[in-house]
């Protein structure tokens, strides 16, 4: 197997993948209201040097690029399969594994890191590790910046008293219970590595997926689109036959234009590195 077994056992890295990356991105930014957190933007020159880790469609640098014009903006991931063909004039794409040593020559030289979402290429053992690994990026007072979604926290609902989701909440559940020892860490837990790096001001902000009410169908569209095309990848063995498949994902859809959805919550995790 490749060294970047962990991601590519589970996931696709198709077209169709690159368009629900940016939905999703894009969702959960409008939900939080910010790509780079306010208390790190207060702090960031207007000369920044800004690197995005596990930046699958570079979607991160690609919206901040133009606040910070005068930035020198990185992206980096372990393959180069997302990576958009055309990217602004002050963002570079190259290839890094989180998981290893970082090169002697990027240490200490970024004002942000920011990660997004980095949870299904990451084992337990990896975390504290890739957290270490990541603050050595920071240049002193530099910021640390990581999102993950705590998706055992999901639940599901309808807007109106007639909506259903029993569907939704069949193909998610199968998910989510597939997924449940990685989506056991990481959200809950970068706080304490943050500060086991040596990090300090650490502090964490929990938004629902749902702050932005007109995000829950889209969202919930999007989430369902990953669930059936694991399902169908045969990467992981499922309780259900192909025509099962189909029936389910018509009546998922059903449901989701009967105003039902599915929510989690989002956790933002940041750290400084001491001056
Ligand atoms: C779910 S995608 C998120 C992409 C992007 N951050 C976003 O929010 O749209 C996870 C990305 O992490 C990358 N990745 C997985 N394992 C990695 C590792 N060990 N080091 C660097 N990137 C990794 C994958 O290739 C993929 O592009």
């Amino acid at each position: 197997m490749s060294s970047n077994e962990v991601y590519e056992k589970h996931m696709l890295r198709t077209t169709g993948e690159v368009s629900r990356l940016n939905g999703q991105f894009n969702l959960i930014s409008e939900n939080l209201g910010y790509q780079i957190h306010p208390t790190i933007g207060a702090r960031l020159p207007e000369n920044a040097r800004i690197a995005d880790i596990g930046t699958g469609t570079a979607n991160f640098l690609i919206k901040v690029a133009p606040l910070y014009p005068k930035g020198t903006l990185h992206g980096y991931d372990i393959s180069k399969s997302f990576f958009p063909s055309e990217v602004p004039s002050n963002v570079e794409l190259s290839i890094l594994d989180a998981r290893e040593p970082i090169p002697e020559e990027l240490e200490g030289t970024y004002d942000l890191v920011h990660v997004r979402m980095l949870a299904m290429g990451l084992l337990e053992s990896d975390w504290r590790t890739v957290v270490a690994n990541l603050s050595r990026l920071l240049k002193p007072g530099g910021a640390l910046q990581w999102e993950e979604c705590n998706f055992l926290a999901w639940s599901e609902g309808g807007f109106y008293p007639e909506s259903t989701f029993q569907a939704l909440h069949t193909i998610e559940k199968l998910l989510i219970g597939t997924f449940a020892p990685r989506f056991k860490i990481g959200w809950n837990t970068l706080a304490g590595d943050m500060e086991a790096a040596g990090l300090a001001e650490v502090g964490t902000e929990v938004v629902g997926s749902d702050r932005v009410k007109s995000t829950l169908g889209p969202y919930t569209a999007n989430s369902m689109c990953v669930c059936f095309q694991w399902a169908r990848s045969g990467k992981d063995s499922i309780p259900f036959n192909e025509e099962e498949l189909n029936e389910l994902e018509a009546q998922c859809w059903r449901d989701i234009g009967s105003g039902g959805y599915v929510r989690f919550d989002i956790h933002v995790n940041w750290g400084f590195k001491s001056l």
